[in-house]
């Protein structure tokens, strides 16, 4: 356990799985006092004990990331548990409506939108002055490689999920000069709940073959990244979108059938690998 985040007050949501437990568990196995936050409070608890089991010192609030009122007292609780904020990682998301653009419902392109978009703008929105307070912060937004990238069948993610880009940008722009650092990741594809729940192995297996090295990645691996994002480490890195695994056209041309379509790969490689979408 190294201790480069001691003294520091650091929010996690969707902390309670996957990728944000691997989160939660990383800054606090670094010193950082950790308020993990999600729609699931026992998942979130769970977490914490596991913390404090560890040596570490952490606090579950249940919040859903869609409420801006609930948002606003998250970040209370943390300000009020711990003093003060100083790390932010906005990363609860859900997979959303599995269909076309055409026949994707309005209910569930707004759920997805405000799950994986405005909940960003909320917490950013809050997390923000508590920061300045401190006399700066650092943010890491949890986007996706579809955030830069189309794919078939879920326009509303891939949406928010270039919006979480964007609005990262905006508020890196605005505040890094204040003393608050705002980056994005864009992980690849990664073996959580999320993916276990939403694609079968079949599918899993032809997502495994868009990554360079072959397999689905870690949530501990997207945890390395972002603990670095937030660290002194990164002190000269804001306004970026650091992606985990992008796909590449050589990792491309083994899919059978590509439901992810790259600007570059489309440009530079019809005609040797098939792009027909979905
Ligand atoms: N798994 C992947 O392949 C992958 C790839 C790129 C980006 N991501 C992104 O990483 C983030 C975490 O995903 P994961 O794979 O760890 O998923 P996960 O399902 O394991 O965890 C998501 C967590 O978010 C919580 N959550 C869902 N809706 C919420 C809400 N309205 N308010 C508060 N909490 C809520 C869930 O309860 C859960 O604990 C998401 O933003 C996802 O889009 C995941």
């Amino acid at each position: 356990m190294t201790d480069g985040f001691k003294d520091k007050v650091a929010l996690v949501t969707g902390g309670a799985s996957g990728i944000g437990k691997a989160v939660s568990l990383k800054l606090a196995g670094a010193g950082a006092r950790v308020v993990v936050s999600d729609l699931d409070l026992d998942g979130a608890k769970s977490v914490v004990g596991e913390i404090e089991a560890a040596g570490g010192e952490a606090s579950a609030v249940r919040a859903d990331v869609a409420d801006p009122a609930a948002v606003a007292e998250m970040v209370r609780h943390a300000v009020s548990t711990f003093g003060g904020l100083d790390l932010a990682v906005n990363n609860a998301g859900i997979a959303g409506d599995n269909k076309p653009v055409a026949e994707t419902s309005d209910e569930g392109w707004n759920k997805v939108i405000a799950v994986n978009l405005n909940s960003v703008f909320y917490c950013m929105k809050h997390q923000i002055p508590a920061m300045l307070e401190r006399g700066g912060g650092a943010i890491v937004n949890v986007s996706s490689i579809l955030g830069t990238n189309g794919f078939a069948t879920a326009s509303g993610y891939v949406a928010a999920k270039h919006g979480v880009v964007g609005l990262t940008k905006t508020a890196a722009i605005e505040y890094s000069a204040k003393g608050i650092r705002v980056n994005a990741v864009g992980p690849g594809f990664i073996k959580t709940p999320l993916i276990d729940d939403n694609l079968d192995a079949e599918a899993q297996e032809q997502l495994t073959g868009l990554h360079p090295i072959g397999r689905l990645g870690k949530p501990e691996e997207v945890a390395a990244l972002v603990a670095f994002l937030l660290s002194d480490e990164a002190s000269f890195i804001t306004d970026r979108t650091i992606s985990s695994m992008e796909p590449t056209p050589r990792s491309n041309a083994g899919v059978k059938e590509p439901v992810l379509v790259h600007d570059v790969i489309c440009s530079s490689y019809q005609g040797e690998t098939s792009h027909a979408q979905r």
